[in-house]
Parts: structure tokens; sequence; C-alpha cells
């Protein structure tokens, strides 16, 4: 394996349009942390990279659903991502946001790069676009029946109820989401990357170069799409939530969010080094320099495919080694949804439980989705903590710190050099290396927390508690040899639980540097060195803790589901039944006379020949028609509504109107109709 210089880590840029969730966590940031901790305990020159995705139609659609703007949407969910992460100890080295003039500045040079070069072509397409707000419709913005399966709640990219991917023309009876508009289809020009003429190099670079390398889910996707030949693809969008397209006669005209965001990571690169003092360059343009894309499942595609193009395209850039991607997380058996409200949000978790970072870590990391779905339930959640976190780790850490307080006045007693330990710690130590290094972090976690169980197994087996009284310098070696453990152990979980490690670091009084280097000392906590208080370093989860997060869980989507049954029974109650239909007399009539009625802009006094009769009708039609407009039309009048005076004129029926765009439309029967003649 080849040995680099630098490490640039980069974990996918989370769009900003509402709160995160665990399956997010699970799925890139927290594996994507244990690596880069891994690193710099190893005193490697890494720079880990994320910020927020702010641009786009994730975020408009949502600053139109809470009825903010975009600017106060990512302002907000920005504020809420970068906090939570940083609670959760998520050690990102910035997180920067592709609002950012930087990033204006870099994706457009990219753009006008790749434009200069050829390497777009310009296409006119036919796109839909609503009149009302004079702005085409992006794929998202357009609902309408699916042809596949006949929902009618179908988006102009896919079809969420089947499954299946559309394009905005396949909907039938396509409406704007924006206005509840039919939108009209009108000609529009768009920069297109012609990925095509990649294949050959793709071929070579991937579908050879990466097998076998690659994780096989990462490389199966990939490898598919590239199987099924690359068409050229739409960098740009009509819009103005997004960087500007930067060339001349593109008024109106944005970068398409996939083309910029991967480009935050540069961005987001530049700005650190700025910050540091450093060059950028060699993080993204130095052959010994590791370049690693940590994802989810969703983001495959545009990592290992989309983006390096690019940086190809582009000239002088690495590329991605390697894109670990996880599957998604499910929770208590379903899948997660955040219109559904089924999630556990990061700040959900964080509110409810504020001092259970670790656990939380654990709980993932012992359960990642790294090559399939997994699953997190709070039950198991709360066994990972009692049955493993408690019971093997604080206990055996505990155990040692009581003993040693009570027999040996707090002082790390005598030693016996063990060769059979330092080999122990030595293997945990290259296997948790190896595991991280191919990004397999549940077994590198269940490697290093064999450490911990081996300090609990040596004092079951050599019971120091009761050895010591006849034989204190024996109990003794036990302790001692525990205190490397304990020491040894922070250092290899502190990828995975950083405040553990700090704890434990501080309880042991310790002051030596932190490094992975160090592993496999069995001097590392001197004799008579003097060590804290005892103390318990996890505490159990109770059963109604617990019982609180699962009921609140099924609290908030059954409010939910509440919600949705009731839209749907208003929808139900417009229905009405046939003998509700029948009770309507609705009749053909002929207007005979019209005059306004005083004091008012809108009303019309009627008389309407029935057949039978001649009513008197005031009509709210004035501010629509001249009174010669209506005299003698003929007209459909509901006949047997009760009577109402309307500024002192007794009204007896109603005249009825198509609403259409001018205002109204008068509803005649075509052909000879006489008055009277009964409508069904
Ligand atoms: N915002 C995207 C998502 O949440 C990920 C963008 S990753 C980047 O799915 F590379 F484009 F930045
Ligand atoms: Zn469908």
């Amino acid at each position: 394996m080849k040995n680099f210089k630098r490490y640039t880590v980069t974990a996918a840029l989370p769009y900003v349009n509402g709160p995160k969730h665990i399956g997010h966590l699970a799925g890139a940031y927290l594996p994507a942390d244990i690596y880069v901790r891994y690193l710099r305990l190893q005193k490697r020159d890494v720079v880990f990279i994320c910020g927020s995705d702010e641009l786009g139609t994730a975020i408009t659609m949502q600053a139109l659903k809470e009825k903010i703007s975009p600017r106060e949407l990512v302002d907000k969910y920005h504020a809420l991502s970068q906090d939570c992460f940083a609670k959760l100890g998520i050690s990102f080295d910035i997180y920067h946001r592709t609002t950012e003039k930087l990033h204006f500045d870099t994706a457009q040079e990219f753009f006008l790069d790749f434009y200069n070069k050829g390497l777009f072509e310009e296409k006119l397409t036919e796109q839909y676009y609503d009149e009302e707000t004079n702005s085409f419709l992006a794929d998202r913005y357009i609902q309408g029946t699916c042809p596949n399966c006949g929902s009618d709640k179908a988006f102009g990219d896919q079809c969420e109820s089947c499954g299946k991917s559309l394009d905005p023309t396949d909907l039938i009876h396509p409406i704007s989401v924006v206005t509840g508009n039919i939108p009209v289809k009108k000609e529009t020009k768009n920069w297109y990357f012609k990925l095509g003429d990649y294949e050959p190099w793709l071929t070579e670079w991937l579908v050879e170069g990466k097998k076998g390398q690659w994780k096989t889910n990462t490389y199966g996707q990939a490898k598919s799409w590239i199987d099924g030949g690359l068409q050229a693809r739409s960098m740009t969008r009509d819009g103005d939530w997004g960087v500007p397209v930067p060339i001349e006669n593109a008024d109106g005209k944005i970068l398409y969010v996939w083309f910029d965001a991967p480009i935050g990571y540069i961005s987001a690169t530049k700005q650190w080094a700025m910050d540091k003092g450093v060059s950028w360059e060699p993080y993204w343009k130095d052959a010994n320099t590791k370049l690693v894309h940590f994802v989810g499942k969703d983001n495959i595609v545009f990592h290992c495919i989309i983006f390096p193009i690019m940086l190809k395209a582009a000239g002088g850039y690495i590329l991605p080694e390697d894109v670990p991607a996880n599957e998604f997380l499910n929770l208590e058996g379903q899948k997660m949804s955040t219109s559904r409200r089924w999630s556990l949000d990061m700040f959900e978790y964080l509110e409810a439980l504020p001092d259970k970072v670790d656990e939380l870590r654990y709980a993932l990391i012992s359960n990642l989705p790294e090559n399939k779905d997994a699953d997190f339930s709070w039950k198991d959640f709360q066994l990972k903590v009692n049955s493993e976190l408690v019971a093997i780790v604080g206990n055996m850490v505990n155990r040692v710190f009581v003993l040693t307080h009570k027999f040996y006045e707090g002082k790390v007693p005598n030693a016996a050099e063990c060769s059979q330990l330092k080999e122990f710690i030595l293997e945990r130590k290259s296997k948790v290396s190896a595991a991280i290094e191919n990004y397999s972090f549940r077994e590198a976690l269940v490697e290093a927390i064999l450490l911990a169980r081996h300090g609990n197994k040596i004092l079951t087996e050599k019971e120091p508690w009761k050895v010591v009284k006849a034989n204190p310098h024996e109990a003794g070696v036990v302790l001692y040899d525990c205190f490397q453990i304990i020491a040894n152990f922070a250092i290899l979980i502190e990828p995975f639980l950083p405040n553990t490690a700090r704890v434990l670091w501080e309880k042991l009084n310790m002051q030596c540097e932190f490094s992975w280097d160090r592993i496999g000392d069995l001097q590392m906590v001197p004799v008579g060195h003097i060590i804290q208080d005892s103390f318990y370093l996890f505490s159990k989860m109770e059963d109604d803790v617990i019982q609180k997060q699962i009921d609140y869980l099924y609290a908030k989507t059954h409010k939910e589901e509440i919600m949705e049954n009731q839209a749907t029974e208003k929808q139900e109650e417009k229905l009405i039944s046939f003998d509700d239909f029948s009770k309507m007399d609705i009749r053909i009539g002929t207007i005979l006379t019209a005059e306004r009625v005083e004091g008012t802009d809108k009303l019309m006094k009627l008389s309407v020949d029935l057949g039978s009769e001649v009513r008197t009708i005031v009509s709210g039609i004035a501010h629509v028609f001249n009174v010669d407009d209506v005299v003698n039309k003929r007209v459909q009048v509901l006949a047997n509504l009760a009577p109402r005076k309307i500024k002192g004129i007794e009204s007896k029926g109603m005249i009825l109107f198509a609403d259409n765009v001018e205002g109204l439309a008068f509803v005649s029967p075509l052909g000879d109709v006489p008055n009277g003649a009964g409508v069904k």
C-alpha cells in the first residue's frame, strides 16, 4: 500500500434544508471522524473538510414550505447542524458554507475553465415554466399524476410512491408546486457537460483501477452507471438561488447544485488554509496526498463519477483514492423519513441526553451500515450501554481505581515486566489500524473493546482483592498491568469515544503526549504515580429513560399522521353523495333585463326567464360584465337555493358561471333548449 504524506478527508456537505438525523451521522460523519482522529493520533498531516450545501432546489423548496426566505432557512439550519456536529465530537477542521463568496469564485473558475476548453455543449430544450412567477420550474417543483402507478403526488424527477424516475413531461396533469398553476412549456438554453468523452478514461481509472479495492457497494453502483453509458448532463439551471453562470448571455442562469457543491470541498480547503497561513494546493494537487470522500450511498455517483471527471478535466488535481459509502440506517425497524417525522434528529438526541455523546457514538459505530442497511433501536442502545460500556469498560476501570485506593493509597503499585500483555496490546493496535484503514469501523471498535475485556478477565481470574492480604506484591502487579491497559485503551479508543479517552487521561493524571505511537508502552503509567478518586465512567440507562424516548418517537410520527388524516378527511368532506346532488334543481333560463345595484361595484340585479316564471336574481358580476353583455344570455340557474336579501333586494336562485382567467364566463346550453329545462 502506498504511503501517503498528506490526507484530505471530506464528508458530504449536508443540505441545510432541515435538521440532520442519526442516519446521516452514521452514513458519513461518524466514520469520517474516526478515520481522521486515527490519522491525527499518528501525527499525520490531515485536513477534515465539511460544510453546508446551501444552494439548489432542496433549499428553495423547503424555504417555500416554511414560508421564510432561502437566506433565513440556510442561516437557521447551518447553525443547527454545525452546533450538533460539534457537540457530537465530529472534529471538522473547517465547516464552510457554499454561500460564501470564496465558493462562488471557485465554482465559477471551474465552470469558466471548462467553458473555455469547449467541454460543454449548449442545448435548447423545452422546460415547464410558471407564467405567474415568470420562472422555469425545476423538476421537483412540478407535481402531477404518475404515468406508472397513478399516484397524484409524483414529482417531475421521481414518483415517490412507486420509485420510478421520471421526466417532468411524463407527468399527467402537471401543476406548479409554487402556484398551483398549470405550467406551460418554454424553450430554454443550458450548458451540458459531455461526460461521455470520459468513458474510456473512467473505465481505466475506476472500472479496472478500483476493482477489488473499493467497497463492493460503491464500486458496483459506479460501474453499473458507467456500463449504462454516460449522457451529457446539464450543469446549469434557470433560477436565482445559486452561483451565477459566469459567461455572457447567461442571465438568470445558475450552476447546477451538484456542479458547485463538490467544488465546495475545495473552497472550504482554501478558507482553512488561508486561516492557517498555509497553501491549499498540496491538499488537492500533490500526488502524495490521499483524498478520501465519506458519503452516503445516495451520493455515490456524484463522488465516483461526476466529480472525478471534473477534477480530471480541470487538470492538475488528484483523484479520490477511495469513496467509502455507507448504506442507510433504519430506526426501530423502519426507514427514516423526515417528512413522516420518523427520525431521531441529532438535536433531539442532544436535547434528551446531552451528556451521553460517547454512548450514542458507541451504539452507532457498533452498528454502522457499512455493507448493508442497519437498524438503530432504543432497546438495543440500552443493551449496548448497559452490558458493554457499563459492565465491561466502566466496571473494569472502576475496580482498578477502587482497589488502588483501598490497598495502595491511590498510588500505582509495583511492576513486573509482562511480555504476554505487551503482545496482546500490540495485536489490538495492529488489528484496529488495519480495520480503520480498511474502513471497517465496526470491526475496529470490537478489537479496541477487547482490550478492556482483557482487563476484566485478568481481574476476575487473579482476584487481587483476595490475593492482596497474603501477597500484596502479586496483587500490585495485577493492578499495575491494569493501569497500563487503561492507558493504552484510552489511546486506542480515542477515535471512537473521544470524551471517554479524555476522562480516562484526566483521571489517570497523565501528562504525557497522547499518540498512537505510545500504544504498546507498558510503562506509560509509572509506579508510584498518583491517580484521582475512583469514579464511574458510564452509568446505566434505566428503563424509564429509554421508554420516554420510544414514546416520544411514536408520539411525534403519530401527530404527523393525525395531521395527514385530517387533511384527507377535509378532502373527503368535499365529496357529496348522489342524494346531495339530486337535491339541486338546476334549470336553463334566459336573462331578460339587467341593472347595476347602486352603491356597489359588483352587484347586478337580473330578471331571468325560467319558463314557468321570471325570477329576480342578484349576481356578483358587475365588475366583469356590462349590462349589455348579459341581456339575452342563456344561463344555468340553481333554482332551489334558499332566497336571501342582498342590498334590500330578494334574490331567488343563483346563476352559474365558469371561473376563468379573465374572471367569469357564461355556462350556456348548446343547441335548442327551452327555458325551464332541468340540468342533471
Ligand atoms: N448535499 C448533498 C446531500 O445532502 C451532498 C453534497 S456532497 C458534495 O445529499 F460533494 F456535493 F458536497
Ligand atoms: Zn408512481
